[in-house]
């Protein structure tokens, strides 16, 4: 096994680690802008292999990451699933509200398989364009984080309406978790038969939940799908990202059984080493805004990441996604730093 990140995520101390950004295909790039005006709207990009697939590319031939990952999003399951979804120029996503059980009814998983091929293809292209020491991650939304779009029908500062709905009522939050959670595992059986070396579970809003609803709907369904795909795919390894868990980061490694877990950008590495057992891959947590401030600010933060991960299975990674204004010379810069480490 040759691919860095692969070795990590199977437990050995790579060093340097394996490294690859949280959005590095996007639009602080800007041969990702010049694809993304030709395709028209997002949508149409992530469901257009050959472009998904050259923008999966732009990152790894200009930086030549350990790892590539899908271009796509964790709404287009729910798109998949019929439920509606679409990219507002400046807004971000907007999705129908979803508010009771004829929403959760209304949910098809008899039409993802059509609605997905394209993806799958773009994850066949993106395999077959690769050389030898690069990855490539599939991906899904966190049951949770997709339920969250879904029931605000957007973003939200607090996800007020979907907690609301998790406590008041319990059995359709609960189908609806359900279905999504069963909809992500074929999605992600899909992708890595498609040729996902190693796949991602996206929970972005875990950390708005008090523990014991953490445990239910962010732990226990990624224990499930992490159990359902090592079924079929033993070796094929599974990155968890419960965003903002802090201290639960220890409990979701342990008891979802992923082979890594992500550290978001207020997790302390050297605390995260405490709570995570040394046989789980970490992966992280640069602040995207000090890639964007690129400098010394940049190098110590970096530094402070590495010196903190050194002699335990780590990759390399930021806290959150690259934000659009971030400059392409300061990801040249860190990726040089991290490969002297
Ligand atoms: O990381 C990558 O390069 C792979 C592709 C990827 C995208 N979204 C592309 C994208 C991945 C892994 C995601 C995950 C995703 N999508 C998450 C989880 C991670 C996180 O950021 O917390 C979430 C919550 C979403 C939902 C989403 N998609 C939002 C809120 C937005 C709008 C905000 C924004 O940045 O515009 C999107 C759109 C989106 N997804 C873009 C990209 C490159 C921007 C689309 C554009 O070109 O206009």
């Amino acid at each position: 096994m040759t691919k860095t990140l692969l070795r990590a995520l199977a437990g050995e101390a790579v060093w340097p680690p394996p490294v690859w950004l949280m959005r590095q295909a996007g639009r602080y790039l800007p041969e990702y802008r010049e694809v993304r005006a030709r395709a028209g709207d997002f949508i149409a990009l992530s469901t257009d292999p050959a472009l998904a697939a050259e923008v999966t590319l732009q990152p790894i031939r200009r930086y030549r990451f350990d790892a590539a990952i899908l271009f796509s999003d964790i709404l287009m399951l729910p798109w998949a699933l019929g439920h509606g979804l679409r990219f507002a120029e400046g807004e971000g996503p907007v999705l129908p509200r979803l508010r009771d059980q004829a929403g959760v009814e209304a949910l098809d998983r008899g039409r993802v398989t059509e609605a997905i091929s394209p993806i799958l293809e773009t994850v066949r292209l993106v395999r077959a364009a690769l050389d030898e020491r690069t990855a490539l991650i599939g991906f899904a939304g966190g049951p949770f984080t997709v339920a969250c779009y879904m029931i605000e029908g957007g973003g939200s500062k607090d996800f007020a309406a979907t907690r609301q709905m998790a406590y008041q009522d319990p059995e359709l939050f609960g189908r609806l978790m359900q279905v999504l959670t069963e909809a992500t595992i074929d999605y992600l059986l899909a992708q890595i038969a498609a040729g996902a070396e190693a796949v991602m579970l996206f929970d972005s809003w875990a950390g708005v939940l008090s523990p014991s609803l953490f445990r239910t709907h962010v732990t226990a369904p990624a224990r499930r799908i992490v159990g359902a795909l090592r079924l079929r795919y033993p070796s094929v390894p599974i990155i968890g990202f419960p965003r903002l868990a802090g201290v639960m980061l220890g409990d979701y490694a342990v008891l979802s059984g992923a082979d890594g877990v992500g550290m978001d950008t207020a997790m302390d590495p050297a605390r995260a080493q405490w709570l995570v057992p040394k046989r789980t891959a970490l992966q992280g947590n640069l602040d995207p805004m000090a890639l964007l401030a690129g400098g010394q600010a940049m190098r110590d933060e970096a530094n402070a990441v590495l010196l903190a991960m050194r002699g335990r299975p780590f990759v390399f990674n930021l806290g959150h996604g690259i934000v659009p204004q971030t400059p392409p010379d300061h990801v040249a810069a860190l990726v040089e730093q991290i490969r002297a480490a």
